[in-house]
């Protein structure tokens, strides 16, 4: 295939909104949200600062974080009968399935007329944030026969999370390590989950479709799904020892190796890097250190010997692991910390929307006649 052709077929470099949201400098490396670099947000902002901002376009005030805080964490419950759903359901359904599923539910308990109006959008944008880890949190527990643990109104985002999964409340270093990894991917621009809520939100669709539309896209290798994969690459490498061999024999098999690759950055991207440090400093208290080893291994092989870096899934599937999230729910985990960036481009969609339509262009037969057909 034609260099030209790889690039207009995966719509490369084509501009299709102007946006106040995030600007990513792929050249130099360098992701940000609404005017703050991202380095700065992951030192400073908490999660809830960081939706906000993607939401509403700024940073919020202290009374104004209070609010926002108060109002997510009061939308945490889930309507009983989705609860049943879950529990009946989480035995057999796909992680990713029983999150949309779960979204579908509440849209079909949501009687509200789907006309475009803000504050309708913004109400419903808040709960699906706000319910999104909840809905995970019961799906794991129901599927390894354990009772949900209702959300607590006084944690933050992160450590609500922690405490729903594991029924502990986490200290304040591994729910800040969690917080960071989900400030991370709150936002990317239009990769093809944000572009996909675009496209339905243009058509003057509901939140709720919108999101399902851009869980839908993530799901897939080439997108969010990759970070499980990389876990399952380091539990099959066993030990350090053996990482750099293992990774040759995938080059040699033409194979990709997940967690690495980006088709915005040239340089390095700049989650990863944050997200090493985490990787890093989460090993370093825990009892198999090993992985940490294994993916830097792997990190400085790949970027030496074939000169391709990781991205955001690499070290994600390193911190999950030793937050100890199941492998199957880190591209869940990913879906989780982008609600606010999905919410907010469809805010900005249906703010300044034009029908998205674009064309193919005809390379089939021409002038065949239905009689002359063999
Ligand atoms: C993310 C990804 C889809 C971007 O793809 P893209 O922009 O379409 O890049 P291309 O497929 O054009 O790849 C460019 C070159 O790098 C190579 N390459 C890209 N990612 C690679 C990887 N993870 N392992 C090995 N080689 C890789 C390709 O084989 C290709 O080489 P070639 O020109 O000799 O054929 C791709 O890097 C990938 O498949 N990565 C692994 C899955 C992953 O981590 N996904 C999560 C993304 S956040």
């Amino acid at each position: 295939m034609s260099s030209e052709r790889i690039r207009r077929i995966g719509l490369e470099n084509v501009v299709m909104a102007d946006t106040e949201i995030t600007r990513i400098d792929g050249a130099a490396g360098r992701l940000i949200y609404r005017g703050y670099d991202i380095e700065d947000l992951a030192d400073n902002a908490s999660y809830e600062e960081v939706a906000y901002l993607l939401m509403f376009g700024a940073l919020p005030d202290e009374a104004e974080l209070a609010e926002f805080t108060a109002d997510l964490a009061s939308r945490r419950g889930l309507p009983g009968p989705l609860v049943a759903t879950i529990e009946e359901l989480a035995d057999q359904a796909a992680p990713m399935t029983m999150l949309r599923l779960g979204l579908l539910y509440l849209s079909a308990l949501d009687d509200r007329e789907d006309v475009d109006d803000r504050d309708l959008h913004v109400d419903r944008g808040m709960d699906i944030l706000a319910k999104v880890p909840t809905i995970l949190a019961y799906f794991d527990r129901f599927r390894n026969g354990r009772e949900p643990v209702e959300p607590r109104e006084d944690l933050g985002h992160a450590a609500n999370f922690l405490y729903m999964l594991n029924g502990e409340e986490p200290d304040e270093a591994t729910a800040d390590c969690l917080d960071t990894c989900l400030i991370l991917p709150a936002d990317h621009g239009i990769n093809a989950s944000t572009f996909t809520a675009r496209v339905v939100t243009s058509t003057q669709s509901d939140i709720y479709s919108a999101i399902v539309g851009a869980i839908s896209a993530i799901k897939g290798p080439l997108h969010g799904g990759a970070s499980g994969n990389v876990l399952r690459m380091f539990e099959e490498i066993e030990s350090p020892e053996t990482a750099g061999d293992y990774i040759e024999d995938m080059i040699d098999r033409g194979e990709r190796v997940p967690g690495f690759g980006h088709r915005v950055y040239e340089t390095v991207d700049p989650r990863a890097v944050i997200l090493r440090g985490i990787s890093e400093r989460l090993a370093s208290n825990a009892d198999d250190p090993a992985i940490y080893e294994i993916a830097h291994i792997i990190e400085v092989h790949m970027r030496n010997e074939v000169g391709i870096d990781t991205n955001l899934d690499y070290y994600s599937a390193v911190a999950y692991h030793y937050l100890g999230i199941p492998d199957d729910l880190f591209p869940l985990m990913f879906c989780q910390a982008r609600v606010a960036g999905w919410v907010a481009q469809a805010l900005e969609q249906y703010e300044d929307n034009r029908l998205i339509r674009p064309r193919a262009e005809y390379v089939g037969e021409e002038d065949l006649a239905y009689a002359d057909r063999n």
